[in-house]
Formats: C-alpha cells, sequence, structure tokens
C-alpha cells in the first residue's frame, strides 16, 4: 500500500457517513455488545488476575517512537518476507481457536479476509473449521498452521502431514499451552466452547483421532469432544520432544509462547526455524513479563538474523512500529480481528486489517522511515 493508499482511506472516511468503529477499543466495544457473556469473555479475558495483559499493553506504552523530519519518503516499503511467506504489511493474523462463538462462519469468513488482503493467516489447531476446509477458501494466498501439541504422537504427525498437503506454509508449534490457563470470566460464565464440539474441527476430521472413537463425531458429539479434551494437556512434554518435533517436520518449524533467552537458545539449538515472542495474550501464566519486553531478551540472545515474530498487545500502527524498532520481523495481530469478526463477518476481519494497514503506511511516512526495514533501537526511546 502507498500513502496515496492512505490518504483515499482517510478520505473516505472524512467524506463518507459518520464512522464510530474504528479504533481497536471501539471494535472491542461493539464485540461486546453484539456477543453473549460467554464468548465475549472467552475471547476477551485472561488467566488470573489479567496481569499479564495489561503487562502487555503497559510494555507498548513505555517506549516512545522518535519521529525524523524532511525524510523525502514519497515511497515507502512496508511488505515482509517471514520464512519464505511474504506480507503485504509486516503483521500476520495470529492462531485464534474457536472463531465460531464470534460469527457463524468463523475462520472462514477470516480465511476470506486474509485472501483479499494478502495478510498470511495461521490456522488453529483448536479452528471450528478444518485446514482442508481453510485451504480451499484460500487458494494460494499465504497461511500457516499452528499446532497444539496433543498428548498423541500419532495426531500431531497426522496433523503436520495435512497441512503440508494443504499448502500450508509452515508449523507454528504453540508451546505455552500444555494445559489451558486459570481464566476466571470462563469460570463465571461456565463457558468451554469444546464441550459443544465447537473449536473441534482438526480433530474430528483427523483419520487418526476417528480410529480412536468408538462411534463417529457425527454421531456421538459429546463422547468426541471429551476425547479431545482429555488428548489436549500434555505437561510431559520437554525439548527432547521438540527434537523428535523437528525430525517429523519438513516445512519451516517455529515454536510459539517463548519468553526467554534460555528458552530460545534451546529452541535454536534444536533446529527450529523461528520464535514468535508470545504469553499467549495472558491467558496462560497471570504475572508473566510482558511480550515486548521479552522479544528484546530473546532479541538480544538469537542474534539479528534469526527469524522472530511477537504477539501480544499489538492494537495500533504504533505498537507494530515499536515492535519491529526493538527486534520483531513482524507481529501477529490477535484479538482486534476477532473483534471485527464478531461485529461484521468477513467484511469487519477487512477492515480491521486495512485499517491496520493504512495506519502503518502513514505512521511509517510520518516517522521518516522508507522501509519497515529500517526501523531499529534509534527510532525508539524508552519513555523515563
Ligand atoms: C488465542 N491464542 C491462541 N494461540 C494459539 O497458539 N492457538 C490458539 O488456538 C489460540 N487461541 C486463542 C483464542 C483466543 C480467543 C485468543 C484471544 C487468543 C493466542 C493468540 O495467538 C495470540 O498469542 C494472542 O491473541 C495475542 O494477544 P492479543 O494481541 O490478542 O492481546
Amino acid at each position: 500500500m502507498s500513502i496515496e493508499g492512505s490518504l483515499v482511506q482517510n478520505a473516505i472516511y472524512i467524506a463518507g457517513e459518520p464512522h464510530p468503529v474504528v479504533t481497536a477499543d471501539d471494535w472491542e466495544a461493539a464485540a461486546k455488545e453484539k456477543l453473549d457473556p460467554g464468548p465475549y469473555g472467552y475471547i476477551a479475558g485472561g488467566a488470573g488476575a489479567e496481569a499479564t495483559m495489561r503487562a502487555n499493553s503497559e510494555a507498548l506504552e513505555r517506549w516512545q517512537l522518535r519521529p525524523r523530519m524532511l525524510a523525502g519518503n514519497v515511497k515507502r516499503e512496508v511488505s515482509v518476507e517471514v520464512l519464505g511467506t511474504s506480507s503485504p504489511a509486516p503483521f500476520l493474523l495470529a492462531p485464534i481457536g474457536v472463531l465460531s462463538i464470534a460469527h457463524e462462519e468463523g475462520e472462514l469468513a477470516v480465511a476470506r479476509a486474509a485472501r483479499s488482503t494478502g495478510i498470511p493467516l495461521i490456522l488453529s489447531s483448536a479452528a471450528s473449521h478444518s485446514i482442508e476446509e481453510v485451504a480451499e477458501v484460500m487458494g494460494d494466498a499465504p497461511r500457516w498452521f499452528q499446532l497444539y501439541w496433543a498428548n498423541e504422537r500419532e495426531i500431531c504427525e497426522s496433523f503436520c502431514r495435512r497441512a503440508a498437503a494443504a499448502g500450508y506454509g509452515a508449523i507454528v508449534v504453540t508451546l505455552d499451552t500444555s494445559t489451558l490457563g486459570w481464566r476466571p470470566r470462563d469460570l463465571r460464565n461456565a463457558y468451554l466452547p469444546f464441550m459443544e464440539g465447537q473449536g473441534c474441527a482438526q480433530f474430528f476430521t483427523d483419520p487418526v483421532f476417528r480410529a480412536r472413537l468408538s462411534q463417529p463425531p457425527e454421531e456421538d458429539m459429546l463422547t468426541a469432544a471429551a476425547t479431545m479434551l482429555s488428548t489436549f494437556p500434555n505437561l510431559a512434554l520437554t525439548w527432547d520432544d521438540l527434537a523428535w518435533l523437528r525430525d517429523q517436520v519438513e516445512l519451516p518449524l517455529l515454536v510459539k509462547g517463548v519468553l526467554t533467552a534460555e528458552d530460545a537458545a534451546r529452541a535454536k539449538a534444536c533446529g527450529v526455524d523461528g520464535i514468535v515472542v508470545s504469553n499467549h495474550g495472558g491467558r496462560q501464566v497471570d504475572g508473566a513479563v510482558a511480550a515486548l519486553d521479552a522479544l528484546v531478551e530473546v532479541r538480544a540472545e538469537v542474534g539479528d538474523a534469526y527469524p522472530l515474530l511477537m504477539d501480544g498487545g499489538i492494537r495500533t500502527a504504533a505498537h507494530v512500529l515499536k515492535a519491529l524498532a526493538l527486534g520483531a520481523d513482524a507481529v501477529l495481530l490477535g484479538r482486534p480481528y476477532a473483534y471485527g469478526l464478531a461485529v461484521d463477518g468477513q467484511a469487519g476481519v477487512e477492515e480491521v486489517v486495512t485499517n491496520l494497514m493504512a495506519e502503518i503506511d502513514l505512521t511509517l511516512a510520518l516517522v521518516g522511515a522508507h522501509s519497515v526495514h529500517d526501523l531499529d533501537r534509534t527510532w525508539i526511546a524508552a519513555s523515563s
């Protein structure tokens, strides 16, 4: 997108109808209006006292951009490439499970929005639509698959095989969810969508998983959902298992959920191709370190050239630019696109995504950069 694109977008807003839903907070408020308390709480909530969620946002506000004037930057580069996957802007759509609770079309609507905007989608293991259905909707559009490491290796292998066969460009294995975190909003609402068969599509369509059931999910959904939930927790996993997974996966393999230099070094030593620094949007360990602070630590450990992504609290273009300046190659956009989906399906996701793309380009122009690749520590200062 060019500066003209950004200005056209602004002009449409200014000349058209009033547009009450613009910022990430606006989208969240509109989604809250639309959704029942159970689904809304599931998406918006975090673990424990939600201190990690707050820490993610606070860390992003602790840094400030250092704009440079008279840069002569009529043309700017905002696209990135990570492990062979290109994106027209320096973000991807984070894996978010159970999107059928936000909108009846769930991940299919998100997949269509990803395709139309060109922003890559990372499809969740806990999605409500299968690897193959999403691939069909996306055609050649870029996508990765997020693996939840079920406690049966054959199921993990099967998921990875299916993703490779269906044109996904990388596997992102999430390490921080060996079991679900303590989430007070869901406990209060007694809300667990998986027990209603939502978010189970990868499992219910998997030949290895289906072979474990005495009756197919179409005939006995409750038992199938309970079986899925029993294969989910995997607290026995160790770094030796990661070495095993590395051997199984031919696609680029990233780990998601790393928060320390020690773990980053271990992942790299296992031959993992990239890291997503993340605390799962504050949904797992309450009181954990902010994702942006962890990014600084992890980048220092892995060196300049190693592929590094980050998520947690990204809501504005300034947040994206700050994360890039502190060492991310790209970031993942999380909750805001789920709110867009809740409000207006595919069109809502498209609007959230294209607004962020336009805002990134405009902000890049105004801070005086020529390319997102120029951003480094000289573009940022810690507020005192
Ligand atoms: C998630 N996230 C997540 N991560 C993952 O690896 N697999 C998954 O299935 C899910 N599911 C999921 C559901 C919901 C409702 C949310 C909000 C988040 C975590 C997600 O990928 C990302 O790390 C966070 O959303 C980033 O935080 P923010 O920016 O959304 O606050």
